[in-house]
């Protein structure tokens, strides 16, 4: 590591202790330290303060000088004997004291509670007081809540001080050797008494009988025994104020338990309930139940039992006989529960976190297995956090339970591969199966009346579209699944809400919720958005929703926080509303403009500037020249085929481009400029010869022929030449053996069609173009010679050069009687004109091709 990168790291280090040291200083916890004395170092921004487990013995005004926050402080299991009345003068937000399991004596002395008006909570039981006699100070507590006590001795008008205040809950905590004078909790205004008792006491006979006619609910806590007792004065007693009974932290014999809910069941208490059971001895026959109540509901929580031989069905049996509206079992690890052996009374159903499994109510005869039809009137079944499995065999096992409209399966294994077909009854509204393992196809799995649908946490990733419809469907929870995109809501027609969080939408195609007219809640918060054109209309419908607060317009639940990008890497985490992603890169026209309108203009400039430079004539020409040179490079000539080859081209050209050639070709190729041998007719004139033999040898002396292309050659003289190609094998070369000069454009239709050797070397545009443009010559000139260009033998007998007299010609043409061409002028010998074709020269050696009379 670098050393800056080592400092920097450091810091960061020092920054983060010094940052995750100071957020907790609010909560001290100095419980078990072997503390004699409250510590002088409590930090002022302490709120809670925990001192238990010490060996503190007095407290002193000015402990708490410097915490004057302070709203918790357990200084339980100390030695206090003595507080200071000064003591929390300091501390005027105390909430919650916790003073038990001290030696403190005398309840008619605790002064420093005349501090302590915002006090909520107090715990003062298990110290050493002998009578419960409260001290004036205790009327001070106008805000307490919950008080607990305990004492020796409690008589009559103990607790005449808190006489004035309504508690929620007075805990009182009966000691060894308990005398309670009947009547004396008449003082006590509280909504729950609790009493607990300590050492395995059994409850004082005195102290329940006042429980029972002086409070809403009682609470019986941490019982081992008594409980024959306690059933005996149950049955007993004529009228109960009690309506909640609660059994807290008790062990029990399951022939007490069974007995106990007997008795209760025949009292007016209408809520028994008991948590944290220990049973013992349990059943291996049924117990009897009693038949009728007035009891509503029954719940166990966290029963443990402690025997391992017992009939499982017995105990089942005994709980759901019961005759209660509501039954609960929770938190205890039943792992079946048989159906009722009537028809049940029981309305709400509840074995959340239990271990049941799929056989749940049904039994087995031999092969078959037997629903159960005695819960027709659970209105509300509640399994969640079991062992279920299997959605399909769920559905069969409460079929029965006609008057169903709830159903909570959330936290199990269910799954459902849409293979047969779900059986639920007909009334099911709201269906709650949150946590799964469930996939696409549960929605082929549900009951058709449903209204509310809970599928948070499964693993969906699509609505199929061809589900039978759930026409009472208004709210469908799917967070936490896996959605790529908004679901069609042609399933679901009177949809309201629909919760999607946590899912994988990157960009939900917002044209889908057309097809959920109904809409007015959507959540889409948390999902991994992709911010691009594609999310614009989303982010549009966010907006929107922000805005108006019409009823019409769908509302996005947690817009705009909870939204934002994932996606591209330099948005990653700004919020959905902050994105600007511009209008033109998701326009289709506007971005088709954008990108081809430079691209048009571009090309117009490039062609205008091209045909201002006259670029591809400058390529045509570069290309060709390149051509000639490789094909120079290429062809190698065979010396045997430049015998008798004495010039390097012939030259043909109509009497009215005369002067170009003079001027302008044979100086540029010829002499020391080109270094060219050329032949033409008129200036390498043989005397004694016709012109056409004159031209015919110009041609087997030349390597190749050069015409120079016009209106006025095309008319007049091409079908010679075509005659020439005809005559002579050597032009069968091949098609580099000619060279035509363009001087002027020559459109094709110029060219008769018979013409077709001509024709068709245009066509391939083999020709050279005289450009007019000066510039352009010199390149012009260089690709004529390249293209003529040939290492000839030299030919001694041609320099020097004949003088080119104009003069030949006429005489010559004096003895040519050619009548090659219908149509052409030619000149008689003696200057007449005539009609070709009216006359046969005797000269032409060769038949004439066909196609020159055509
Ligand atoms: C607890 O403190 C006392 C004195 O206050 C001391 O004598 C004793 O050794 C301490 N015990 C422990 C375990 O530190
Ligand atoms: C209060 O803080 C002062 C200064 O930090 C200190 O001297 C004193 O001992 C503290 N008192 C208590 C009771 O903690
Ligand atoms: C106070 O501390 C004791 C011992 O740690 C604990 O049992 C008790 O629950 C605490 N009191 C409160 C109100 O948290
Ligand atoms: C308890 O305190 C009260 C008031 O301070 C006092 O009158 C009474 O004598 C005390 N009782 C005992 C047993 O100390
Ligand atoms: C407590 O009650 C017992 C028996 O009722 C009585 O003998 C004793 O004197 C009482 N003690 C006090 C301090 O009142
Ligand atoms: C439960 O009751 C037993 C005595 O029956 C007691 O020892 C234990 O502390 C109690 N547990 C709680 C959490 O109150
Ligand atoms: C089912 O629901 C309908 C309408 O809510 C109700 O009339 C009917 O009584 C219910 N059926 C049962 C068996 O409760
Ligand atoms: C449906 O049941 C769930 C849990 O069982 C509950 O939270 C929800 O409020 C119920 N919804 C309706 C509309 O009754
Ligand atoms: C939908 O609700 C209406 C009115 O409550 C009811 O009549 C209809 O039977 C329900 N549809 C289904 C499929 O349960």
């Amino acid at each position: 590591m670098r050393p800056v990168t080592a400092a920097l790291w450091v810091a960061a280090m020092l920054m983060g202790l010094k940052l995750s040291g100071s957020s907790p200083d609010s909560i001290v916890d100095r419980s078990s330290k072997n503390l004699s004395f409250v510590p002088r170092d409590l930090p002022p921004t302490a709120e809670s303060v925990d001192l238990s487990c010490n060996h503190i013995q007095k407290l002193h005004r000015g402990d708490f000088k410097n915490t004057s926050l302070l709203r918790f402080l357990n200084i339980s299991w100390n030695s206090l004997d003595d507080i200071d009345p000064g003591t929390f003068l300091d501390t005027p937000l105390l909430e919650d004291l916790d003073l038990s399991h001290n030696r403190l004596r005398n309840l008619s002395a605790q002064r420093y509670l005349l501090h302590t008006e915002n006090l909520l909570v107090l715990n003062l039981a298990c110290n050493r007081f002998l009578t419960m006699t409260l001290g004036r100070e205790f009327s001070s507590l106008v805000k307490l809540e919950r008080l607990a006590l305990g004492a020796q001795n409690i008589s009559a008008g103990d607790f005449k001080n808190i006489a004035e205040m309504k508690l929620h809950t007075l805990t009182l905590s009966l000691e060894n050797e308990l005398s309670y004078t009947a009547g004396s909790l008449k003082d006590v205004h509280a909504q729950r008494l609790q009493i607990a008792s300590t050492n395995d006491q059994i409850m004082d006979h005195y102290v329940v009988d006042d429980a029972l006619s002086l409070f809403k609910e009682v609470e019986l806590m941490d019982l081992t025994g008594g409980y024959n007792a306690l059933s005996e004065q149950l049955t007993e007693r004529s009228e109960i104020l009690t309506s909640h009974l609660y059994l807290t932290n008790i062990s029990i014999n399951w022939k007490d338990l069974t007995h106990y809910v007997n008795v209760v069941l025949l009292t007016s208490i209408t809520h028994l309930s008991a948590s944290d059971v220990a049973i013992y001895n349990l059943p291996y026959i049924d117990t009897k139940v009693t038949k009728t109540s007035e009891m509503k509901s029954f719940e166990a929580r966290r029963a443990v039992v402690k025997s391992f031989f017992f009939s499982q069905e017995a105990v089942y049996n005994f709980f759901i006989n019961m005759p209660v509206k509501s039954l609960a079992i929770t938190e205890t690890s039943i792992i079946h529960m048989t159906c009722p052996k009537s028809q049940s009374p029981i309305v709400l159903l509840d074995f959340s976190y239990c271990a049941l499994s799929d056989s749940i109510f049904s039994r087995m005869e031999g092969q078959q297995t037997v629903e159960c039809e005695n819960l027709e009137n659970v209105r509300k079944l509640t399994l969640v956090g079991n062992n279920f499995k299997k959605l399909l065999v769920l559905s069969k096992r409460v079929q029965h339970m006609k008057s169903l409209q709830h159903l909570d399966l959330s936290l199990n294994s269910l799954v459902y591969d849409g293979v047969g077909e779900c059986l639920w009854p007909p009334n099911i509204t709201n269906m709650t199966l949150s946590s799964n393992g469930l996939t696409d196809s549960v929605f082929k799995c549900l009951p058709k009346g449903t209204e509310t649908l809970d599928l948070q946490n499964n693993q969906v990733s699509v609505i199929p579209p061809s589900i039978f419809k759930l026409d009472n469907l208004s709210s469908l929870n799917l967070n936490a699944n896996r959605l790529r995109d908004l679901p069609v809501c042609n399933g679901f027609p009177i949809l309201t809400a629909l919760l999607l969080k946590s899912n994988s939408l990157h960009a939900p195609s917002v044209n889908k919720l057309e097809s959920c007219p109904k809409l007015k809640t959507l959540d889409v918060s948390y999902n991994p958005f992709t911010c691009t054109c594609a999310l614009s209309s989303f982010i549009g419908l966010g907006i929107r929703s922000e805005k108006t607060k019409s009823h019409t317009e769908i509302k996005l639940l947690s817009w705009p926080l909870d939204y934002y990008c994932t996606y591209p890497e330099a948005v990653r985490d700004t919020t959905l509303k902050d994105i600007s992603i511009p209008e033109v890169s998701c326009n289709v026209f506007l971005l088709a403009a954008a990108i081809l309108c430079p691209a048009v203009v571009m090309i117009i400039a490039v062609v205008t500037l091209c045909h201002c430079l006259d670029v591809p004539w400058y390529i045509r020409m570069i290309w060709q020249w390149t051509r000639a040179k490789r094909r120079a490079r290429m062809r190698h000539v065979r010396p045997e085929d430049l015998v008798g080859v004495e010039f390097h081209a012939f030259v043909s050209y109509s009497q009215h481009d005369a002067d170009w050639v003079k001027n302008y070709l044979l100086p540029n190729l010829e002499g020391y400029t080109g270094g060219l041998r050329i032949c033409h007719h008129e200036k390498n004139f043989v005397a004694g010869k016709t012109i056409i033999e004159n031209i015919i040898g110009c041609v087997e002396k030349s390597r190749r022929s050069v015409f120079v292309l016009s209106a006025h050659f095309v008319k007049s003289e091409w079908c010679h030449y075509e005659l020439y190609f005809a005559s002579h094998q050597r032009l069968a070369w091949g098609s580099d053996s000619v060279v035509l000069v363009l001087l002027e454009p020559l459109p094709q239709y110029l060219i008769p069609s018979k013409y077709y050797q001509l024709k068709s070397m245009m066509g391939r545009h083999t020709y050279l173009e005289w450009p007019q443009d000066r510039a352009k010559h010199r390149l012009f000139w260089a690709n004529l010679r390249a293209a003529l260009q040939t290492d000839l033998p030299d030919a001694p007998h041609l320099a020097p050069w004949p003088v080119v007299l104009q003069e030949h010609h006429h005489m010559a043409e004096r003895q040519v009687v050619t009548t090659v061409c219908e149509g052409t002028e030619l000149i008689g010998p003696n200057g007449e004109k005539k009609k070709a074709g009216s006359n046969h020269s005797q000269d032409i050696q060769q038949p004439l091709p066909r196609f020159c009379y055509d």
